[in-house]
């Protein structure tokens, strides 16, 4: 039998849950990976979008889903993608290797399981690219089976309805068991994949990071916080550390006939795989000396005035200046190198970082 607060507990999460889900049965948003009340989702497209979703932003993703499901509608598709269009296509979104995980991951579906997604946690995260959150988010919203699904929204959401018992927020494992009665009541009443969803879209437009708006939260009768944050920019979201900064020289070289060299990046690593420019080492701290890649030495190149690119990446920000040069047509180049049409560029899908220096140059 179960103790009067074991009850009360059960009370709270059963009637936060419904209230949670009630606001979103009225105010969903409509986003094109979504599914209306009785329709069953495509694992492939749910998949899809939380590929897209890990780190980046729904107004940044809209517009790549639609490309990649118009181009590649279903899991057999992608897996016949060729690597170059894929990454081309990725081109913009960041994290690319989400993009090399992503055809990795679609070919394994395509080939050993018939297309069809795994619902299983075990055989989810034994793919390419789906990690715990990853693969709780596909079983609770593309099978509506039983997970516990935690992404930042989630964290920060309990952190607040738990002031007390979730003091540290990098206590992930403690985030998650408060989260999961919630989740075990939505299981119940058949729901997983829509509470997942209604955390997430209360976590980006009332439990924002500053100055959440308590007044329109439909579960602010449950929250520890509400009272400490009323109107004001209290529980303030932990303070970033300054991000480190780094610097490198990019080229623009032209062969004299309306071409540019390009640079096909290794695999592996930042940028990895996509079609850059071609660029020095990156050198921490100080602004360094000009350090050129082997075939350029002997080169003359100009440094352009005032053409400085400051490109924040996750982990660092990111100086580069620019420098152009002219070719003779016996210039000598590596294999991983290629010419390619200036008035084409568009085509090539570059990472936003040379998309800047692109925009500079042809400015
Ligand atoms: N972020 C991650 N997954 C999401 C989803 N399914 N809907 C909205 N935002 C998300």
């Amino acid at each position: 039998m179960k103790s009067v607060k074991q009850n009360a507990v059960c009370d709270k999460v059963a009637s936060f849950s419904e209230a949670l889900l009630g606001w979103y049965d009225r105010n969903a948003r409509v986003l094109p990976w979504r599914y209306r009340m009785g329709e069953r989702p495509d694992p492939y497209r749910v998949w899809l979008s939380e590929i897209m979703l890990q780190q980046t932003t729904v107004t940044a993703v809209i517009p790549y889903f639609q490309k990649f499901t118009g181009r590649w509608p279903d899991v057999h598709a992608l897996a016949r993608a060729e690597p170059e269009a894929l990454m081309a296509a990725w081109a913009g979104l960041g994290y690319y290797a989400r993009a090399r995980n992503l055809l990795a991951c679609a070919r394994t579906v395509s080939q050993e399981f018939g297309g069809f997604f795994p619902e299983d946690e075990k055989a989810l995260r034994a793919l390419p690219g789906i990690g715990e959150y990853t693969s709780a988010a596909i079983r609770a919203i593309a099978f509506n089976k039983p997970a516990v699904v935690v992404d930042g929204n989630v964290e920060r959401i309990i952190t607040r309805v738990y002031p007390d018992a979730a003091q540290n927020p990098k206590d992930k494992r403690a985030i998650k068991g408060l989260a999961e009665p919630y989740y075990d009541y939505a299981s119940r009443v058949g729901r997983p994949g829509d509470l997942a969803q209604a955390f997430m879209d209360l976590g980006s437009g009332v439990c924002i990071p500053k100055a959440p708006r308590c007044g329109l939260c439909p579960v602010s009768g449950f929250c520890g916080s509400v009272s400490l944050i009323k109107g004001q920019d209290s529980v303030k979201p932990p303070a970033k550390p300054e991000r480190r900064k780094r610097f490198g020289q990019v080229y623009w070289i032209e062969d004299g006939r309306g071409r540019v060299l390009l640079h096909k990046r290794p695999p592996k690593g930042l940028l990895g795989g996509m079609v850059g420019l071609p660029v020095s080492p990156w050198s921490d701290g100080a602004q360094s000396a000009v350090l050129k890649p082997d075939f350029l030495v002997g080169v003359r190149v100009r440094k352009l005035r005032d053409a400085k690119i400051i490109h924040p990446f996750t982990h660092f920000i990111l100086t580069l200046e620019v420098y152009s040069t002219e070719v003779p047509s016996d210039f000598v180049y590596p294999d991983d190198y290629f010419w390619h049409r200036i008035s084409d560029l568009d085509s090539v899908g570059l990472p936003s970082v040379f998309v800047k220096v692109v925009n500079k140059q042809l400015s």
